[in-house]
């Protein structure tokens, strides 16, 4: 007694995104004793269609959820347990207000009259949201505590479609209960781009056009989009990936300094950066699509071999894009944009490519090529975290002969704890109500306006996207567009 009480709904428990984030992030909280300790947690799994799942599903859910989990965390047996005890299996429709009802009668008993706070986290397919919020809303919300929904991106595919879904949302929840996750908000190294900047010294005066030649945010996967064909088609890369997660990394890269910490002060800068910036114009965007390719023996998928992609479709599976902010900081700086699938390694990072040195006196150890001796800031947010910073240095010995090397932060070489998952974070920030981390709605049509000419004039225009093999580099278009505003990408050549 006394106790408040949090229940987690996990709307969509059957579904991959529960399976491969939300169980193994929600048993790590609970086995890190991460959850605040006067609050009681319970977690409700619903599985809210009828999928391909077998029947006895729920008998089976924590076998399922073991196997999710056991190969994350070993010598655990006793928290799982008492994990499991703590997890209750609820099954339904989502649109039927019945299953709601019902929901809410076994929450209550768990509740047993204390304050009781109710989070549901909607991890369900973007054409039953609304109907499932509605429900849940009308039929589920807590009595005395508070009522919050985290939901995932897609959050609509333009500018109109986000502003209805939005619209939508809010007939039945109020703009403070909605937790729009953008997972790589959560991420280690994305969350410490505001400490180095704002705590650094020797950052923070750089960080203007007066320094910063360009900067590249870049993302790459080595798999294709097997088995999402039907969801990614549907979307494209540039809404999977730009329009939500490099942009937002760009935003707090480049948002001027918040007032404080506050969620709604830093919220504040990010929007405001972002309408800062021009819609992005369609010559300055290279889009591709993967082909199949054999390598070694082995043969890999083109995008289309997959059943589920329309034969003739052109969805991109990479872009790149140049982005500018009409502001006083960052006047005619460019930001360079890359991300795709099937590519030949998996990364994720922030390069800043400083200006040349005016009147170098060591011009001449660097050839015709000066953008060799250019210091260059790695932000390198997977995998193997880390931050380096490319200098000149002169190889020691008697002559002189000139080096870049780089003053290495390695994640793993200097912080022994392992970093946690970006949706241990997210969904701790949601129960604890800190809403930084999370899209406000003002934030996510700022982002729609930015995209939405350029995917519309991609569509009707039927533009081809260039063809590259599974594994290689992407397309060569993506070196024409940085050529044209004299940027090299800095993740290719020799000291990559
Ligand atoms: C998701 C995209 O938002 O992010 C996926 O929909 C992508 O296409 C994924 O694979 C990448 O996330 P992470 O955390 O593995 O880099």
């Amino acid at each position: 007694a006394g106790k408040s009480t949090v229940s987690i709904t996990v709307v969509g428990a059957s579904g991959d995104l529960a399976k491969k984030k939300i169980f193994p992030a929600l048993f790590a909280l609970y086995y890190e004793d991460c959850l605040p300790e006067d609050l009681d947690v319970k977690f409700f799994l619903s599985k809210t269609y009828n999928d391909l799942l077998p029947s006895k599903w729920s008998d089976n859910l924590l076998l399922l959820l073991v196997s999710a989990l056991y190969y994350l965390w070993e010598n655990c047996s006793e928290k799982m347990e008492q994990f499991l005890n703590r997890c209750f299996y609820h099954s339904g429709q989502y649109d039927s207000q019945q299953n709601f009802v019902e929901l809410d009668k076994k929450l209550k008993e768990h509740e047993a009259g204390r304050v009781a706070n109710r989070l549901f986290y909607l991890s369900i397919p973007p054409n039953i949201f609304v109907d499932a919020v509605k429900c849940a809303s009308l039929s589920a919300s807590a009595a005395n505590g508070w009522t919050r929904v985290i939901v995932e991106k897609p959050f609509g595919r333009d500018s109109e479609s986000s502003a209805a879904l939005t619209r939508a949302l809010k007939q039945y929840l109020a703009e403070d209960q909605i937790f729009r996750i953008d997972h790589y908000l959560g991420k280690e190294l994305v969350e410490n781009l505001s400490v180095l900047r704002f705590s650094n010294l020797i950052f923070e005066p750089l960080w203007s056009r007066q320094y910063i030649r360009n900067v590249q945010l870049i993302f790459s996967e080595d798999f294709g989009t097997e088995g999402r064909g039907g969801y990614f088609d549907h979307y494209g890369i540039i809404r999977d990936i730009m329009q939500n997660h490099l942009l937002q990394i760009l935003a707090l890269f480049a948002m001027e300094t918040p007032v404080s910490l506050d969620a709604e002060d830093i919220r504040n800068e990010k929007v405001k950066v972002l309408r800062s910036m021009k819609p992005l114009r369609i010559d300055d965007v290279v889009i591709g699509q993967y082909k199949s390719h054999t390598k070694g023996g082995v043969s890999y998928p083109g995008y289309t071999d997959d059943k589920t992609v329309p034969k003739d479709s052109l969805t991109p599976t990479f872009a790149a894009a140049a982005l500018f902010i009409d502001n006083a900081r960052w006047d005619g700086v460019p930001f360079l944009m890359k991300a795709g699938k099937a590519l030949h390694n998996r990364r994720a990072e922030i390069r800043v490519q400083f200006r040349h040195v005016p009147g170098n006196l060591y011009n001449r150890n660097f050839g015709t090529d000066l953008d060799r001796a250019t210091n260059e800031l790695v932000i390198r947010v997977q995998p193997d975290e880390a931050i380096y910073l490319k200098i000149n240095n002169k190889v020691p010995g008697l002559g002189m002969r000139l080096d870049r090397s780089n003053l290495n932060l390695l994640y793993k070489a200097r912080y022994s704890k392992e970093i946690p998952d970006a949706y241990e974070r997210l969904l701790l920030d949601a129960v604890e109500g800190e809403r930084r981390l999370f899209i406000r709605s003002d934030e996510l049509d700022a982002a729609w306006s930015l995209f939405t000419p350029v995917l519309k004039e991609l569509e009707e225009k039927k533009i081809i996207p260039e063809y590259y093999p599974y594994g290689s580099r992407g397309p060569v278009g993506a070196h024409y567009l940085a050529a044209r505003y004299n940027v090299k990408w800095g993740d290719i050549g020799v000291d990559e």
